[in-house]
């Protein structure tokens, strides 16, 4: 059984279909939240996802845009965007935006939340303090999480209590072991932060106990003049060409 892990589409219509064209392996999807915002395509972004008929849970935007989180959480530019999407959206698109949950459960101990478990939209796991906060007060084996936009992995040694921290923004595995933990950011499909200006998305293979990041280039282009074309802020065009 491999799960296609995928998040932070953000209306980045190019990106998601570069990254399901990759996918072919996935014998099922999941989906950690924010397909919409930034981005000139959220109507299609969120067909994607209905037709995956995947396990799905919201991010901070998708609940800002449904109407169910507050949009001074936002700085300006997201708070355009929001704006923008919340008038574009079919009423069947929004209605599954209204619905998504917070936090799913995916298999005994394996976990997914958009930001972290003890704030499911709004915390960010950036460092190894938050990381040791997260391990101590949650009991999982597995979490999964989107929102920072960083391929990455954070470890907990439950022989040493050590925490380690692995930058995946260029791809790579993770291997699930014994007395190890894990909090697992697969990157952000359509607004990559780390410096890697490709889609980037996770394989998790249960046969094998490992979590591949996998990076792949999309036409950025075509999504830079639809951005542009929208009349939505230049500033989320021109930051897809740097992934920052
Ligand atoms: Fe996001």
């Amino acid at each position: 059984m491999k799960i296609g892990i995928i998040s932070d589409i953000h209306s980045n219509y190019e990106a998601i279909n570069s990254v399901l064209k990759n996918m072919k392996e996935a014998d099922k999807f999941l989906c950690l939240g924010d397909i919409v915002g930034y981005g000139a395509d959220p109507n299609c972004c969120i067909e994607k996802i209905i037709d995956l008929n995947c396990k799905c849970i919201g991010g901070n935007h998708d609940f800002t845009v449904a109407g169910k989180l507050d949009i001074n959480y936002f700085n300006y530019t997201a708070r355009v965007a929001i704006f923008w999407t919340s008038l574009q959206l079919k009423k069947e698109n929004l209605n599954f935006l209204v619905n998504l949950e917070k936090k799913i459960e995916l298999e005994e101990n394996v976990i997914a939340v958009h930001g972290s478990p003890q704030n499911p939209l709004l915390e960010y796991i950036l460092d190894k303090d938050t990381a040791s906060l997260i391990f101590s007060k949650f009991n999982f084996k597995i979490c999964f999480v989107g929102h920072s936009h960083l391929a990455g992995c954070f470890s907990f040694n439950e022989n040493n209590n050590q925490i380690d921290y692995i930058n995946l923004s260029n791809g790579g595995s993770i291997e699930i072991i014994k007395n190890k933990r894990y909090i697992i950011n697969c990157g952000s499909v359509g607004q990559p932060r780390d410096g890697n200006p490709q889609a980037s998305y996770g394989i998790y293979d249960l046969k094998y106990n490992a979590v591949n990041i996998y990076r792949v280039s999309y036409p950025v282009n075509l999504t830079q003049d639809k951005i542009i074309n929208a009349g939505l802020p230049r500033s989320l065009a021109d930051r897809l060409s740097y992934g920052r």
